[in-house]
């Protein structure tokens, strides 16, 4: 099956989900109020200039393949009554040689790859190490308030 429907009902704020798709992982991740705030200022710092490897946003939702790497430009678009930016959505596939990053890790406090040493930032943004890409996002959608249909 390419598309996969995943509740994310129990994915509270502040917790990653995995889940497989097409044999990969996929990392559906919940953002609290205060790693949205985070976000915030690390695109200030991005949009500087600073820790910049990949400014593309690497996302399959979008109709610009050029779009720019910013942090709505990597997000989902919330449900009725959640904060902006609250959901990530992207590939657990590092993007140099492909290890699954680890969670809330790393100098971004995003993820951090330990096969070479590479930084994510929150929102999945390379920031730093061998790795030459964003981490992908894949195509996803909400079905309703709590389920995510990808592919
Ligand atoms: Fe992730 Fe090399 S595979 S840093």
């Amino acid at each position: 099956l390419s598309t996969i429907r995943v509740d994310v009902s129990g994915v509270a704020p502040g917790t990653q989900l995995t889940v497989k798709w097409l044999g990969k992982p996929v990392f559906i991740r919940h953002r609290t109020g205060a790693e949205i705030e985070e976000a915030k200022e690390q695109e200030v710092a991005f949009a500087a200039g600073e820790s910049v490897v990949d400014t593309n946003a690497r996302n399959a939702n979008l109709a610009d393949s050029n779009a720019p790497a910013t942090d709505a430009n990597r997000t989902m678009p919330s449900p009725e009554g959640e904060a902006p930016q609250a959901w990530l959505v992207q590939m657990g596939v590092c993007t140099h040689l492909g290890c699954v990053p680890l969670g809330d890790a790393g100098e971004f406090g995003g993820w951090f790859c330990p096969c070479h040493g590479s930084h994510y930032d929150l929102a999945g943004r390379i920031r730093k190490g061998p790795a030459p890409e964003n981490l992908p996002v894949p195509p996803a959608e909400w079905v309703d308030d709590s389920t995510i249909l990808l592919g």
